[in-house]
Parts: C-alpha cells; sequence; structure tokens
C-alpha cells in the first residue's frame, strides 16, 4: 500500500495529510506528490504517526504483554504536537509547529495509566494570531508583518522542585498539574523571565546540586543568550549574558561540572522576508557554513565567558558533556548539510535519509583547539543518559535510530563509547516507528546502564501506539514489557521520567 494524494481511500485513512496536500499550493502540491512518490512501501506505512489525536482520554491499559517490572515505579511525560493544525483545521507544514499534547504513562506494581492534554495555550484556545513557524496566516504580508509564531508549548516536559513545566523555546513555560495534566497557566518565575521570556525545552539538571540551568535566544539590543539557574526551590533568577555571534537558532546546551557548553550552529534566518511578512521563519531558514560556529563556555561560577571559534557544525541536540584536565568534551548529533532544514519544513512527505546525521564528539582544548572525533555513523537523534552522570563522564548513550525507514525513527541504539560497541533493537513490523528512548535507572543501581528504556512505539497497521520497556542492559533481548494502547499517539519530541507514585 502507498499513499496515493488522488485516492479517496487513502484520504479516509490519513485524513491529516489529504487536509496538509489539499492545502498546498498546485506547484508545491505537485511536488509533494513527486516526494511521496519517492518513499518507499515502508515509509509509506509510517505516515500515520503524523495524523492528529483530536481526543484527550484517561484510563488503564488493559493489554500488557511481557512483565512490568515491579522496581519501575514512575510517569513518563511525554510532549508533541498532537495535531499539526490550528483551531480552525488550518493545516501547519512545519514539523515544529502544533499544539503540545502531553502524553503520561503512570506506572506503578506491574500496572499502567494513560492519560494525554492539550496545553491551553493561547494558540490552543484561539486566541492568538494564525503566523506560524512554518506557515503564513492567510491574508497576505498584511496580515503577517511583525508577528510571532504562537507559544505552542509542544517541546518538552520536565519536572522541577515539584514544578511540572510543557516547553517550548520561543516563550515562557506552561504549568501543569503532574497528575491531571491540567494546565495551570504561564510561568514567568515572579517576572523575571522578561520579555519574550525565550526559555529553551532544553534545561539541564544538575544531578550534584539539584539546580536546573536555561536559557532563552533574546534578539534585543541584541542577539544573546540570556542564562537562568533555578534553585532546588524552584527560585529562578538570571545569572549570565552570552553575546551570539549572529542572529541564530540555539536549541539545545550542554552542562559539565565547571561550564555551561554552547554550540552554536549558523541556522541563519534571512531576515527581511520574515520581518515582512513575506515568507514564515520556518522557510527562510538556511545554514550557512561559512559563518562558521562557536563553542561559548560559560562558567558556572563567575569567571570570563570563553568563546572558541570552529568550522561550521549544524546540529539541534548536545548530548552529555564534561571537563577533562582542562578541556571541555561535549558530544552532539551533527548534519552534514542544510537538507535536514528543508525537511523539517515539509516533514509530512520528507525522507530524513535525505539530510544524514552522525553521533560526534567535540573537544574544546585549554588552548582553544577544537577537535572532532566520529562516535557512530548510524544515523539517529535524540541523544539520552544516566540522569546521574549529568556533566561527567559517561559510557552509554542512547538514541533513536534508523535501520529501515527514511521518514521517521524504527530503532533504539544503545551506543558504548568505551568500547565503541553497539546494539540496536528495530522494530520488528513495517511501518512502525520510535520516539526518544528515555532512560531510567532501577532503584539502588550501581552499574550505568542497569535500568530501562522507556519509549513509545507507533504500530502502522493498526493505527495505535504502546509503551514499550527495555532493558537497558540488553537492548538484544527485545522489549521485556509493552502497554498497548487504543488509539494513536503522534510523532512526539522529547520526554522525562519522574520517579514515585502519584
Ligand atoms: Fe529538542
Amino acid at each position: 500500500m502507498t499513499f496515493s494524494p488522488t485516492s479517496n481511500a487513502d484520504a479516509a485513512a490519513y485524513p491529516g495529510m489529504a487536509r496538509y496536500l489539499e492545502s498546498l499550493a498546485p506547484g508545491e502540491r505537485r511536488r509533494a506528490a513527486e516526494r511521496l512518490d519517492r518513499l518507499g512501501d515502508a515509509d509509506h506505512h509510517s505516515l500515520g504517526v503524523s495524523e492528529p489525536q483530536p481526543v484527550e482520554h484517561d484510563y488503564r491499559v488493559e493489554q500488557i504483554d511481557g512483565s512490568i517490572p515491579a522496581a519501575l515505579s514512575g510517569t513518563l511525560y511525554r510532549n508533541g504536537p498532537g495535531r499539526w493544525e490550528d483551531h480552525t483545521g488550518r493545516p501547519l507544514h512545519h514539523l515544529f509547529d502544533g499544539d503540545g499534547m502531553v502524553s503520561a504513562f503512570t506506572i506503578g506494581d506491574g500496572t499502567v495509566r494513560y492519560r494525554n492534554r492539550y496545553v491551553r495555550t493561547r494558540h490552543y484556545l484561539g486566541r492568538t494570531g494564525t503566523r506560524h513557524l512554518g506557515t503564513n496566516a492567510a491574508g497576505g504580508w498584511r496580515k503577517n508583518i511583525g508577528r510571532l509564531p504562537p507559544n505552542l508549548a509542544n517541546t518538552n516536559i520536565v519536572e522541577h522542585a515539584g514544578h511540572l513545566y510543557a516547553l517550548w523555546e520561543g516563550g515562557p513555560p506552561h504549568e501543569l498539574d503532574p497528575v491531571t495534566l491540567q494546565t495551570r497557566g504561564v510561568r514567568r518565575f515572579g517576572g523575571r523571565l522578561r520579555w519574550l521570556g525565550s526559555y529553551s525545552a532544553h534545561p539541564s539538571l544538575c544531578p550534584r546540586s539539584g539546580e536546573m540551568f536555561n536559557f532563552g535566544v533574546e534578539f534585543i539590543p541584541r542577539p544573546h543568550l540570556r542564562i537562568y539557574r533555578t534553585d532546588v526551590r524552584g527560585r529562578l533568577r538570571h545569572f549570565r549574558s552570552a553575546a551570539l555571534p549572529y542572529v541564530a537558532m540555539v536549541h539545545d546546551f550542554a552542562l559539565t561540572e565547571r561550564y555551561l557548553v554552547f554550540l552554536v550552529s549558523p541556522i541563519i534566518p534571512d531576515a527581511v522576508p520574515v520581518a515582512l511578512g513575506l515568507k514564515p521563519l520556518g522557510d527562510a531558514l538556511s545554514y550557512r557554513p561559512e559563518r562558521g560556529s562557536v563553542f561559548i563556555l560559560v562558567p558556572r561560577d563567575g569567571g570570563a565567558i570563553r568563546r572558541v571559534e570552529s568550522e561550521a557544525v549544524l546540529q539541534f541536540h548536545l548530548s552529555n558533556a564534561y571537563d577533562e584536565a582542562g578541556d571541555v568534551v561535549v558530544d552532539a548529533i551533527t548534519y552534514r548539510d542544510g537538507g535536514l532544514l528543508d525537511g523539517i519544513a515539509r516533514f509530512r512527505t520528507s525522507a530524513l535519509g535525505d539530510a544524514p546525521s552522525e553521533f560526534s564528539r567535540f573537544r574544546i582544548t585549554a588552548s582553544g583547539r577544537v577537535t572532532r572525533e566520529p562516535l557512530s555513523d548510524s544515523a539517529c537523534e535524540f541523544p539520552r543518559h544516566h540522569g546521574g552522570y549529568e556533566g561527567r563522564p559517561h559510557r552509554y548513550a542512547y538514541v533513536s535510530s534508523r535501520r529501515r525507514l527514511s521518514t521517521v525513527y524504527d530503532s533504539i541504539t544503545k551506543i558504548d563509547l568505551v568500547d565503541n560497541a553497539e546494539v540496536t533493537h528495530t522494530v520488528q513490523d513495517e511501518g512502525n516507528s520510535f520516539c526518544e528512548p528515555v532512560f531510567t535507572p532501577r532503584p539502588n543501581a550501581t552499574a550505568e546502564d542497569d535500568g530501562w528504556l522507556l519509549t513509545v512505539e507507533y504500530q502502522a497497521a493498526q493505527h495505535t501506539s504502546r509503551l514499550v520497556i527495555l532493558d537497558a542492559r540488553d537492548l538484544g533481548r527485545g522489549p521485556i514489557a509493552t502497554a498497548s494502547l487504543t488509539h494513536h499517539i503522534p510523532q512526539g519530541f522529547h520526554g522525562n521520567f519522574s520517579p514515585g507514585r502519584r
């Protein structure tokens, strides 16, 4: 079976895709159909993972296969667009657009409860304009000029100091009730998140101090990183700012015991057509390798900020980082060219395989040199590791990877960074896919990989999703337990596990 834009049966099976194609201008629709034609059968089966999930559920999962570990107790929270449409049903084109829908898998005593709720952002409630990252509002430039994309709260979900936050990098977090997932409101930390209130979707939690570090990209009076630390009682303060070399998208950072580590990629918008309302920002972003990259090392406890220029690196996600005898080591998922930017702007019909990624280790020496070595050439994304090793050397990284599909990720890979070895678990059925793997340690474990990987598998044939629990020490064994939902969850971005009973 392959998706045909002109087939009524396919339009019924994939209504979101059909509405999306219908919304395109004729030339763009023809190019989208050509891209669909180039996808293989398995990729066509996988397309349902981008269909919307309009229903909010709350139920105990009946179908458990295998045995959920008795010691696994807590809630896996995940976030991602639940629909790539606004409240009027108008399709949104960019992967990063779409209202945030939070899922909670609450695990305990061998049972699983599932809940999902849309974050009640002003956008979800229909109270904002309709100019999005990848889709301009209807009505031409007059309806778009000077308008910013709305806060969609769709990228990550993090619990800190008893508060649960749905995050989106261009604005402040939305706080949710950790049990009911009801939206408590926008959180500006007593007014300390000022102006745009940009607050990245990738805060880092220091396992030693319990602090949460994060940053936002601000552009006034000039492009800079505004860096925050939040103490164990949840009190946020701005503690540093660092100038950016150019207007750039910065998505993530890493933490060592001494530094916050930023790697600035030259993902640069063509500002004039965006400012004039002629193009959405997502269509105006381009990779400009001639501008180079810069590592910005911000000391956690005072001292001068270090800047080290390097050849251009295209990345969204850093993995772990650590200090080693005056050097700083940081791992990242990098891309060979800017094809990724075009792919995510047209994600419904694009092949990720057109934008190859690799896992790389960078070393910034005390003398200001940058070296790079490959860690894996598996096509991968969403790097995770044991949170207790944040900021110090770790042995194992866990990533989503691709073996058969080119549209989404169909495998989970464990990378042994010491022995240079990999183990991969791939979905069994054609068209199925995995989201990011979240590691959670077994209580009282001493070995770094003694714990579980929690991920969600989309099952294409049934158009449903299931929680998959893997033994992190033995991925090759396949799932030790699954909890099958009665519906699907659209492909999401990031999540985290909060241990303990709810
Ligand atoms: Fe991310």
